[in-house]
């Protein structure tokens, strides 16, 4: 064992020259021994992320999957878990919502969504559930121009004669109603008063009403991110303001409860079920239901 390997000679010029022993573990030589570099391989770990998602979905979640078809518009970054599978996050997040809120999906006709993004939950709503006859999607125009973009790509002229997409500037809470409205990451980045609005709206226009969001705030440190501005006013949106760490579970679980409560419309609600969320800890996820409806 004289010859060492040519692969190990350019990393230990390159890498083990100098180090600082306190340090080393923290984007230092350590990367070249046990934890990869996140901030280089960060595409490497979000692919595991999906690899572990896809893993542990059961049949029937891999079987609805399948069922909302062209997933990979856009080219998010993916895996591909096997012939049949192609998977981002986007659309695991997607299946896991839609089958927390399964049971009711089969039972409504329509829905309103607060903050649809580009498109991706009216997407997998409509493939999957036929009885949706109507979607309204809320949202700032030129994010409305993008989900309108996208679901014309995506999406059979069947299904995109049911949305109905809404400029924020145009809503008028008294000429709509539904049986579900939901909200999905987007709430916590509305100023209160917003929040406070669509929640007033939500009471007396919904029968059911579905919050996937933040249950608080964390320091950009605890993420690894540098501070910017948008950080700052991140911190000062939504309803849910506490700091905490979301990998405490003792921390989570109390904000949770806080959750439960903040996002109930009004004492005429009840929570019908509430869970985590995979894969970020500090996302929770309940169903309320209007006994008045
Ligand atoms: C982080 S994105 C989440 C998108 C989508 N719910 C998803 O999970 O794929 C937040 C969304 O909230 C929308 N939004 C921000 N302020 C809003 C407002 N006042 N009313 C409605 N939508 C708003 C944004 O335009 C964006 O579509």
């Amino acid at each position: 064992m004289t010859e060492n390997s040519t692969m190990w000679d350019e990393i230990c010029k390159n890498t083990f020259q100098t180090w600082d022993i306190t340090t080393f573990r923290n984007n230092g030589p350590n990367n070249r021994l046990v934890t990869y570099n996140p901030k280089s391989h960060g595409v490497l770990f979000l692919k595991t992320i999906l690899w572990q998602c896809v893993r542990s979905m059961n049949n029937h979640e891999r079987s609805l999957l399948g069922k909302i078809k062209n997933r990979a518009f856009g080219r998010p970054i993916s895996i591909k878990y096997d012939e049949n599978m192609e998977v981002d996050l986007d659309y695991i997040l997607c299946i896991k919502e839609l089958c927390f809120l399964e049971e009711y999906l089969t039972k409504i006709c329509s829905v309103i969504e607060i903050g649809g993004g580009y498109g991706r939950t009216a997407h997998g709503m409509l493939s999957l559930f036929p009885n949706i006859k109507t979607y309204y999607i809320i949202d700032l125009q030129p994010v409305l121009m993008l989900a309108k973009q996208f679901l014309e790509h995506v999406l059979p002229k069947s299904l995109l004669k049911k949305i109905f997409f809404i400029p924020v500037q145009s809503f008028n809470p008294l000429n709509i109603q539904a049986d579900l409205c939901i909200n999905i990451n987007s709430m916590q980045e509305m100023p209160k008063c917003v929040v406070k609005e669509y929640l007033l709206f939500i009471d007396k226009q919904c029968k059911y009403f579905y919050s996937n969001n933040t249950i608080g705030k964390f320091l950009p440190s605890m993420g690894g991110f540098e501070e910017v501005l948008s950080s700052e006013k991140a911190i000062q949106s939504g309803i849910l303001k506490k700091y905490l760490n979301i990998f405490s579970d003792k921390e989570r679980q109390l904000a949770q409860k806080e959750f439960l409560e903040a996002f109930k419309p009004s004492t005429r609600w009840t929570c019908l079920k509430h869970a985590e969320c995979v894969p970020w800890p500090h996302y929770y996820q309940a169903l309320y239901e209007n006994h008045i409806k």
